[in-house]
């Protein structure tokens, strides 16, 4: 038997694998379809203060390489989520972690408050690296503003976790990271969608409602590997804060690209579009490669990359 539990952020995982924000709603159709099986916890879409009615269609377009969308953050907003949302995110089978967004930092800390005082709330993803709106990734833009922002949220957040969702940053992939962790996130995730655009050779125009939307799936997943070893080994693995990799997982073999290379947790995103029971799949092929590897936990393969 192999031990496939993580413990993440305070949160007790059963699986290393986290359904990501956006992708699978508040949790209730996975539910239905899946039972949720193979999955260690979701990430619920992001919620603002006020409620977004996101961006115009078409929001997705198919990519050869994976998918490229414009949601904008479409969300119930913080009344919408207490009053209808909230009670059914809690009875879900698996840990919930309520994701959020904002433009300000006072908008942040009106919604991490009311989160904090859900007792079944046990961690939030702090939202900064949102392609898709014309406010998303400001925080993570600039490392004062990044600070100013998790610093007060920290403040905020007395009991539930700070999970701090990053973009994908070229040029210094560990900066975000060590800002998010010096302001005491208690996890990291990476990456979100990287900018991106389709055009349609017939009309010429984009192929999604908005000029520019941001792009997930398998070809994002080594941008996401590379920047999820230089973190783990700049920052993460030294302050021995976790990492949820995120990034075009679609087999087993992403996502045990993403533990080797140090992350505790994997998320899936696009793979869901695809095929809604493919965590499941994709924990049997984790679970045979822990036990070739010789290991009793995949904890233990964490970060052993030789890279
Ligand atoms: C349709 C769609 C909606 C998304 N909505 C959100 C969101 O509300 N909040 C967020 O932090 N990330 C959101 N994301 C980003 C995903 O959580 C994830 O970071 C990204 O898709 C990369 O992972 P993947 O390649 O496995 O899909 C969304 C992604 C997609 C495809």
């Amino acid at each position: 038997m192999i031990d496939c539990t993580v413990s993440l952020a305070g949160l007790h995982l059963e699986t290393p694998l986290i359904a990501a924000a956006g992708t699978a709603g508040y949790g209730e159709e996975l539910l239905s379809i899946t039972r949720m099986r193979g999955l260690g916890a979701i990430v619920t879409k992001s919620i603002t203060l006020e409620t977004r009615a996101g961006n115009p269609p078409m929001r997705l377009a198919e990519l050869e390489h994976g998918m490229l969308n414009a949601v904008g953050l479409a969300n119930v907003g913080l009344d919408g989520f207490i009053a209808e949302v909230a009670p059914r995110v809690r009875d879900l089978p698996i840990p919930a972690i309520c994701s959020m967004a904002g433009e300000s930092i006072d908008e942040f800390e009106q919604v991490a408050a009311a989160m904090q005082a859900m007792a079944f709330v046990k961690a939030v993803e702090v939202n900064v690296s949102c392609p898709n709106t014309s406010e998303g990734r400001s925080f993570a833009e600039s490392p004062s503003s990044l600070r100013d922002l998790l610093v007060d949220l920290r403040t905020v957040l007395k009991r539930a976790a700070m999970i701090v969702k990053l973009p994908l940053d070229f040029e210094s992939p560990s900066h975000a990271a060590e800002t998010a962790v010096e302001a005491g996130a208690d996890a990291i995730t990476l990456i979100n969608t990287v900018p991106g655009m389709s055009i349609d050779v017939k009309t010429r125009r984009s192929r999604i409602g908005r000029r520019s939307g941001g792009v997930s799936g398998p070809g994002i997943h080594p941008l996401a590997v590379r920047m999820i070893a230089d973190v783990y080994r700049d920052v993460a693995g030294p302050a021995k804060v976790p990492i949820i990799g995120l990034g075009g997982v679609m087999r087993w073999q992403d996502a045990a690209e993403f533990i080797l290379a140090g992350a505790s947790a994997v998320g899936v995103g696009t793979a869901l579009f695809v095929d809604p029971r493919r965590p499941r799949k994709i924990m049997r092929g984790l679970t045979r490669w822990a036990k070739s590897q010789g290991c009793g936990s995949i904890r233990e393969l964490i970060g052993s990359a030789d890279i």
